[in-house]
C-alpha cells in the first residue's frame, strides 16, 4: 500500500426529502447568492426545481438560473456561466442534476474567480487552485461527482472531451435522496449502473502491491451492484435497491476505497473518445470500452483480472503457476462483465454506438486519446497504452 492525504470535505444529506433543506444546506456553507444550474428540464418536471426555490426562499437566499445543460456538457454553456455568475455577483454555485449538470457546476464555480479562460484547467497541467463553492441535489446514480473534485467537459471547439481535478471542486454538500432518481428513464439507469461498475474496476486494477483492505472493500461494492441491478431494472420503484445504487456510485469514488493505490483509467480516457465522437451517453460507452481494454490488459498481465473473476464473477480458481489458466480466469471475468452489461440492456460494440461505418473513425480516435496538451503521451495506469495500443484497443470492440 501506497502513502496518501485524504480528505473527504463534501456533507452528504442522504435521505427522502432532504431537498427540503437546501436553503439552510447553502446558509451553513455561506452562500449568500446563488446560481443554480440544471439540464434540459427533467428537474423541472419532477418538481425538483420548485421545491429547491422554495426552499432557498425561506432562508431568505436569491439566487439565479442557468439551465440547458445537456448530457456529454459543452464549453460554452460554461463559459456563459461564467460571465452569468459574474454579472450576478453570485457567490455559491448549485447542481440540480446529474454528472453533466455537476460537472458544468464546477467548471463555472473554478472559471469565476480565473484570471483566464477556464478551458486552461481541461487542457494541460494547470489545475483550479481556487473555485467558488459548489452544492449538489442529486439526481442520478452513476458519476460520483457530488463528492469527488473531477469535473468532465467536452469543447464546443474541438469536440474533445477532456477533465481537470482539485480539491477545491469538490462539493459542500451533496443532497442524496434516492427517490430523486425513480424518474430516470430505464437506459440511463443502467448507463448509471455501468459507470458505477467501471469506476470500480478503475480502482481495482492497480499495480500497488499490499492492498488487501480495498481490494475487499471493492469486490464487495462490486458484489452488492450486482445483486441490486437487477432489482432496479425490474422495478424502478424499488426504493431500497435505488438507495443501495446510489451509495455505491458515491462509495466509488469519494476517494476512500482509491486510497493508497495507483489507478487505471484507461477505459476512462478511452471512452471520452467515443462521447465525443459519436455523443454516446458515457455509461453506455463504457460498455463498449472497459471489456476491450481488459481483454487488452488480460493477454499482458491476467493476474489481477483472474483474481477479480474469481472473488466476484464466480470464476473457479485457476491453477497456480498455469499462465494458461491464469488467462482464461481473467477472459471469464470479462465475458462476465459483458454479461452483466448486456443485461442492463447496454450496448457491446463499436458499430452500435458509432454505425457501420465507425472503424473508420479508429486512427482519428486513438489519436485524440493520447493527444493532450500538445503532445501526444500513454492513457492508463495499470499497463500504459499508447497510440499503438489504443488503436488494439479500438479494434477489439468491433463486431
Ligand atoms: O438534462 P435533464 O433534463 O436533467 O435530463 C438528464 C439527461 O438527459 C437525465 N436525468 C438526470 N436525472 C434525471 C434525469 N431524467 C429523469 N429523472 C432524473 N432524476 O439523464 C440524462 C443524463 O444526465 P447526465 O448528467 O449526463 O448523466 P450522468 O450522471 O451519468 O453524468 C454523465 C456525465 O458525467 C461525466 C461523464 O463523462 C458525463 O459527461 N463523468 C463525471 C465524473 C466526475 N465528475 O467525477 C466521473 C465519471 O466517470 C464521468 O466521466
Ligand atoms: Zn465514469
Amino acid at each position: 500500500m501506497d502513502g496518501f492525504s485524504f480528505r473527504m470535505p463534501t456533507r452528504i444529506e442522504f435521505g427522502e426529502g432532504k431537498e427540503s433543506h437546501v436553503g439552510e444546506l447553502v446558509s451553513a456553507s455561506d452562500g449568500a447568492r446563488v446560481l443554480i444550474v440544471y439540464g434540459g428540464g427533467s428537474v423541472k418536471r419532477s418538481g425538483l426545481l420548485q421545491r429547491v426555490i422554495a426552499s432557498l426562499d425561506r432562508s431568505l437566499i436569491p439566487h439565479t438560473i442557468l439551465c440547458g445543460v445537456r448530457p456529454n456538457p459543452l464549453s460554452n454553456l460554461v463559459r456563459e456561466g461564467v460571465d452569468l455568475a459574474r454579472d450576478e455577483k453570485v457567490d455559491f454555485v448549485l447542481a440540480l442534476g446529474g454528472g453533466s449538470v455537476i460537472d458544468t457546476a464546477k467548471a463555472i464555480a473554478a472559471g469565476v474567480p480565473y484570471n483566464g479562460d477556464f478551458w486552461d484547467f481541461y487542457e494541460g497541467e494547470r489545475a483550479p487552485e481556487t473555485a467558488l463553492p459548489v452544492g449538489v441535489v442529486l439526481t442520478t446514480a452513476a458519476t460520483g461527482s457530488e463528492a469527488d473534485g473531477d469535473s468532465v467537459i467536452t469543447s464546443s471547439e474541438t469536440g474533445l472531451k477532456r477533465e481537470t481535478s482539485a480539491a477545491c471542486l469538490r462539493p459542500r454538500f451533496t443532497v442524496m435522496d434516492p427517490a430523486l432518481t425513480e424518474t430516470l428513464p430505464a437506459y440511463q439507469t443502467a448507463c448509471g449502473i455501468f459507470d458505477i461498475m467501471s469506476h470500480l474496476y478503475e480502482a481495482y486494477l492497480s499495480t500497488t502491491a499490499e492492498t488487501s483492505v480495498s481490494d475487499r472493500m471493492i469486490e464487495g461494492v462490486m458484489i452488492a451492484l450486482t445483486e441490486q441491478a437487477p432489482r432496479v431494472m425490474a422495478d424502478p420503484h424499488d426504493h431500497q435497491a435505488r438507495a443501495n445504487i446510489m451509495w455505491a456510485a458515491n462509495v466509488a469514488l469519494n476517494g476512500m476505497i482509491g486510497a493508497g493505490r495507483e489507478q487505471d483509467w484507461g477505459s476512462h480516457e478511452i471512452e471520452y473518445a467515443l462521447s465525443s465522437e459519436y455523443g454516446v451517453a458515457h455509461g453506455a460507452g463504457l460498455a463498449v470500452t472497459m471489456p476491450a481494454v481488459l481483454s487488452w490488459y488480460a493477454a499482458r498481465s491476467p493476474e489481477r483480472l483472474a483474481t477479480l473473476a474469481v472473488r466476484v464473477w464466480g470464476a473457479p480458481e485457476p491453477k497456480a503457476g498455469d499462465p494458461a489458466a491464469l488467462r482464461a480466469a481473467a477472459e471469464e471475468g470479462i465475458a462476465a462483465l459483458r454479461a452483466f452489461a448486456d443485461s442492463l440492456g447496454l450496448p457491446a460494440t463499436l458499430e452500435e454506438v458509432g454505425g457501420a461505418d465507425a472503424a473508420a473513425d479508429i486512427p482519428r480516435m486513438a489519436h485524440d486519446t493520447c493527444f493532450s496538451g500538445g503532445r501526444t503521451g500513454t492513457v492508463g495506469g495499470f499497463i500504459p497504452m499508447d497510440e499503438a495500443a489504443v488503436t488494439e484497443v479500438f479494434r477489439l470492440m468491433c463486431a
